[in-house]
């Protein structure tokens, strides 16, 4: 069983409390806040869905922007990996503009860069993906879009990245509680891709 450090001290404060219904109750993981799915859900998607967003299956070119690899483990309550989880993911591009009919900034589309995708989650519950950071818009700071679908329970929420200026103005985010479930873990960078900045999220469903 994967065990977060989260989840490890649920276990640590079941076992220092009385055995009992209500120790299995303290012991769950807190379930990561629930956010809008936005008005950008994609619509169509590309034929291309496969685990690097910054490069389209066909063009030549590769995604404008910061690449980012984001590294995923979905959990349920009990701390436990939730295996072959479904990870429905939509995101802006590094210019702020998603691919979506109802995106009508002045943004300009990115031709390489992918968008979306849905992957499924390993034997520990963990999912990877490469990306770019998507940009700010409409008074939104960078997130990227989550619907997350485990055997017994279904998520839609959104994750951010540590340190950016506009996550303190960020009304959405500023909703969610706690706040620190929503803000991925910056992990440097990689030496197989020194060009990504590295980020770890841990989804609770
Ligand atoms: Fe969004």
């Amino acid at each position: 069983m994967i065990l977060t450090r989260r989840a490890a001290i649920g276990s640590a404060v079941c076992f220092g409390a009385a055995a009992g219904a209500a120790c299995g109750v303290d012991a769950a993981v807190p379930r990561t806040p629930a956010q809008t799915s936005g008005p950008f859900y994609p619509r169509a998607r590309p034929a291309d869905q496969d685990a690097d967003l910054t490069r389209v299956k066909g063009m030549r070119g590769v995604a404008r922007g910061q690449v980012i690899r984001v590294s995923g483990q979905v959990l349920d309550r009990q701390g436990r990996a939730v295996q072959g989880a479904r990870v429905d993911l939509w995101q802006a591009n590094a210019a702020g503009r998603y691919d979506h009919p109802d995106d009508g900034s002045d943004a300009p589309l990115d031709p390489n860069f992918q968008g979306s995708t849905v992957l499924v989650a390993d034997a520990d519950g963990r999912f990877r993906f490469r990306s770019v950071k998507p940009g700010a818009y409409g008074g939104r700071t960078p997130h990227i879009h989550f619907t997350v679908t485990g055997a017994r329970a279904r998520l839609t929420t959104q994750m951010y990245f540590p340190g950016e200026p506009l996550n303190a103005r960020d009304g959405l985010l500023r909703s969610a509680s706690p706040r620190e479930a929503v803000i991925a873990r910056a992990i440097g960078r990689l030496e197989a891709d020194p060009e990504a900045l590295a980020f770890g999220w841990t989804v609770v469903l």
